[in-house]
């Protein structure tokens, strides 16, 4: 099993959610997060001074998948999340050990 975490952008948010509800994926996270990437936020200028806005604010849309999931997942998250824009996001991808559903107290793929 494998954890996709996907940085998106706030605006997106509805077009992955649609995405993932149209591929039936098994459940999700959702957080707020502020981050950075490699431009280290954007220089904004307000009232004639320029600052940089360090944090920019995205959503972290994280699902635990079976193997066999994750290209078609990754694949329809990019498509969602997408303008070509710098600042779309990005899609980290790591193992999980393993799964319980609590109430059954079953574990593994089937308790995804
Ligand atoms: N290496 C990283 N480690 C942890 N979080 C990251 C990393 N790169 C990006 N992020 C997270 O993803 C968000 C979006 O990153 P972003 O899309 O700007 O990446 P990028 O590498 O700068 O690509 P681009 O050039 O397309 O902007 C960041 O705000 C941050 O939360
Ligand atoms: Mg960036």
């Amino acid at each position: 099993m494998k954890q996709i975490t996907a940085i998106i952008r706030p605006e997106r948010f509805e077009h992955v959610q649609d995405a993932l509800r149209r591929i039936g994926a098994p459940g999700v996270m959702v957080s707020d997060i502020e981050g950075h990437g490699k431009q280290k936020g954007i220089e904004q200028v307000w009232r004639g001074e320029k600052f940089r806005m360090e944090l920019l604010p995205k959503i972290k849309v994280q699902i635990v998948v079976a193997d066999a999931d994750v290209d078609k997942t990754v694949k329809e998250i990019i498509t969602a999340a997408k303008t070509g824009n710098v600042g779309d996001g990005k899609i980290f991808v790591s193992s999980v050990e393993e799964v319980y559903r609590i109430r059954t107290g079953e574990k593994g793929e089937k308790a995804l």
